[in-house]
């Protein structure tokens, strides 16, 4: 098994390009299923979460061909509508399928996402709207079997849910009649899948936060796009710049969406400058501990909770951070009190007691985020760190090893 050897200590320097979002591509890609013909989707990052996708595809006889990061989706023939255990239990999203499938063939098998070592992670959103739409849904043996002569336009309450938004939002456009979606998510990669279905063809309308109406369309055609960075990996390396006390700018776009955690930053005591092109940390002399509560956008990602937690971890203070998105996501708590951080867990909030530094030591990675936190506290960390089980990492940043070794940092890929 993979792991990363990291020589911890080093202020980051430079700038690094962002890759496109994972977020983004993968409700894009199977947006896809959605039109016959082919559909080009470019800046699609390479990550593990993107192959398992593609791997799925294969199986259900969708062709396709990808040149680096521009991926081209011919779903004019699809033969399977059936999503394996094997590959579902490798990557949650995998879900996305379900709501295209059912719109343009009327039948899907999907099996259940199994646990999750961050939460629980039903999916009773999904599959209580798509009923609501008309489908008859029997979960057993661990699939999902849906059937529809049509799905039926209907009112539906997201209650925020990301995928589930997304999933029905492609179902919709198919539909006969017009969905209404109460409570949709608003994070910005309902938008970008948003703009692409209206694109191809889909007549989607915003009317606010809370309210967004789809009309159904006989057919959509295949699109275009490019896909916009990756704002969690954005902010992974903003605070890694700021953790390693240096300067680090992301490049690729203006990064708004990240106004939230900028607004932290500043709080920790960086210096924040932008362009329409690049954001840029500086490190001022001081870090400080800063309170921090999950949310939906445009509060404060889950996603990212882990990561900064290494900034409170070692800032001057105390702060407290509250998880409101999952139940378990503090797993990197241990391995960080291992670095030698102080912090303490109490139901959903992490109390954080900011120490002078961390030692380097062997870690363990959970899941996605809590690897890039570890990976953080080793960059952070006095002497050596290794990060077992690196797999994590790869579902969702791009060659990080790579970005971070041009930033200055001492990290190193291996498997003794
Ligand atoms: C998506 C993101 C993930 C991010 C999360 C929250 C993708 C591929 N993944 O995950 O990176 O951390 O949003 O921003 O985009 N819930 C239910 N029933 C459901 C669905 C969700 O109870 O049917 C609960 C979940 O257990 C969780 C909360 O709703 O507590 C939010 O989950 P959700 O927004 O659905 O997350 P994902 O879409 O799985």
């Amino acid at each position: 098994m993979e792991k990363f050897l990291i020589q911890g200590g080093i202020p980051l320097k430079g700038e690094v390009d962002i890759s496109g979002g994972k977020n983004s591509s993968l409700p894009i890609l199977c947006a896809c299923i959605l039109a016959r013909g082919v559909s080009t989707i470019r800046n699609v990052p390479l990550l593990r979460d993107i192959n398992v996708l593609l791997r799925l595809f294969e199986t259900l006889g969708i062709s396709f061909s990808r040149n680096n990061k521009m991926i081209k989706i011919d779903a004019s023939e699809i033969n399977s509508q059936f999503a394996s255990y094997d590959l579902v239990k490798q990557m949650r999203a995998s879900i996305l399928v379900l709501g295209p499938l059912i719109a343009r063939f009327g039948f899907a098998e999907v099996s259940l996402p199994g646990g999750c070592a961050i939460g629980q992670r039903p999916v009773d959103i999904h599959l209580s709207c798509l009923e609501k739409m008309g489908c008859q849904i029997n979960v057993s043996n661990g699939y999902i079997k849906a059937k529809v002569k049509h799905l039926i336009g209907a009112k539906l309450d997201l209650k925020r849910s990301v995928t589930a938004t997304e999933n029905l939002l492609m179902a919709a456009t198919l539909a006969d009649g017009e969905t209404t979606l109460i409570n949709p998510a608003p994070e910005p990669e309902v938008t970008e899948l948003i703009s692409f279905l209206n694109s191809m063809g889909a007549l989607i309308n915003v009317e606010n936060s809370t309210k967004i109406v789809v009309k159904g369309v006989k057919f959509l055609n295949p699109g275009k796009i490019t896909v916009k960075p990756d704002r969690i990996e954005a902010a992974t390396f903003l605070i890694s710049g700021l953790a390693t006390r240096g300067s680090v700018s992301i490049v690729g776009s203006d990064f708004n969406e990240l106004d939230c955690v900028k607004k932290k930053l500043t709080l920790s005591g960086a210096k924040i400058s932008g362009g329409n092109d690049f954001l840029k940390v500086e490190y001022c002399g001081k870090l400080i501990a800063v309170d921090i509560e999950t949310g939906s956008y445009p509060c404060f990602p889950t996603d990212i909770q882990a990561q900064y937690m290494v900034l409170n971890a070692i800032a001057k203070g105390t702060s407290v951070m509250t998880e409101n998105i999952f139940e378990n996501r503090f797993l990197h708590v241990q391995e960080l009190n291992r670095l030698g951080a102080d912090i303490y867990i109490k139901g959903k909030k992490a109390f954080i007691k900011g120490v002078r530094s961390l030692s380097g030591a062997k870690v363990l990675a959970t899941d996605l985020r809590a690897s890039a936190c570890l990976v953080i506290a080793g960059l952070v960390a006095d002497f050596k760190t290794e990060v077992d089980r690196v797999y994590h990492i790869d579902r969702g940043y791009e060659k990080i090893e790579v970005k971070l070794t041009a930033l200055g940092a001492k990290i190193f890929r291996t498997n003794v």
